[in-house]
């Protein structure tokens, strides 16, 4: 099938409208090959009726595929990892209580095929004094299935581990072959769902938080679109709970509900 450009406008339009995901003339024409293919792989026989299956039927099968078709899932461990030794060193020594295990609630989304999820955990474990005195519960999101299907195995590749120090490599995951399989310890502590921020229903779904990642998403959407994520997350970390965005994530955002904590870093209070 060979789509007009004006359809694929309408398109991305509705992509947004679902998800968030901007995508401009540029990058349209760029996955304008992929579009066509997987519509026609979809066996549906013109645009409209595809168009409409998205947006009225909400065919989620589909929504998917096109999702797939133009996200960057890009991730690998030890990603941006100053932001681990600051969570682990700085931020959370302050939900340490002197009697009681604290239960702490971290949420990474987007999750990827969890790699970041995994990172923090190991950054935890090699924490004794906050792994031992806080019970500390680690949620993954995102709203590419098919990543949280690779998160959930937990075998990466040989790209995919090489940032992390070797100590780790060894001490964290057993090498099948080519690949790396991350200890079955952390995966049974992970949890990952297939999620997309703009649900309506998400914070039921998952609750409220302590500490939210959201590393390298943002900066796929328009500055408005943007906005609404980051007010988003303002509702689902709880009072004085915290907020880590990527480098490139936080620009063009009104981010008066929150309060910067370390110079240099997107580490932000929700105050
Ligand atoms: C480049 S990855 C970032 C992964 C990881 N946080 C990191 O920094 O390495 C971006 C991810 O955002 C996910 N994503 C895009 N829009 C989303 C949405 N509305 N809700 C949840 N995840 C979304 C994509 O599926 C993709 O896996």
């Amino acid at each position: 099938m060979t789509l007009e450009f004006e359809e694929l406008k309408k398109l991305a339009k509705l992509l947004q409208s679902k998800t968030g995901i901007y995508l401009d003339d540029e990058k349209l024409k760029r996955y304008k090959k992929r579009i066509e293919e997987i519509i026609g792989k979809s066996g549906i026989e013109n645009f409209h009726s595809y168009y409409h299956q998205i947006r009225f039927i909400k065919n989620q099968e589909l929504l998917q595929e096109l999702i797939e078709a133009v996200t960057v899932n890009e991730t690998y461990f030890w990603r941006e990892h100053e932001e681990f030794e600051i969570l682990v060193n700085e931020i959370l020594p302050k939900f340490i209580t002197p009697n009681d295990l604290k239960r702490v609630r971290i949420l990474v989304l987007p999750s990827s095929s969890g790699e970041e999820v995994y990172s923090i955990m190991i950054a935890i474990s090699e924490k004794k004094e906050v792994y031992e005195r806080l019970h500390i519960e680690i949620v993954g999101a995102d709203i590419d299935s098919n990543m949280i299907q690779k998160a959930k195995k937990g075998i990466y590749s040989k790209r995919s581990v090489e940032k992390l120090p070797k100590e780790y490599i060894e001490k964290y995951f057993t090498k099948i072959g080519d690949f790396y399989q991350i200890d079955r310890n952390l995966i049974r502590y992970a949890n990952f769902v297939q999620a997309n921020l703009f649900d309506r229903s998400l914070k039921m779904r998952l609750g409220e938080f302590d500490i939210v990642f959201s590393r390298n998403m943002l900066i796929y959407f328009d500055d408005q679109t943007k906005q609404k994520a980051f007010e988003k997350f303002h509702k689902m970390i709880k009072p004085f709970g915290y907020l880590f965005l990527g480098h490139a994530d936080a620009n063009g955002i009104d981010k008066r509900k929150f309060k910067p904590i370390k110079r240099g870093y997107n580490v932000f209070m929700k105050s």
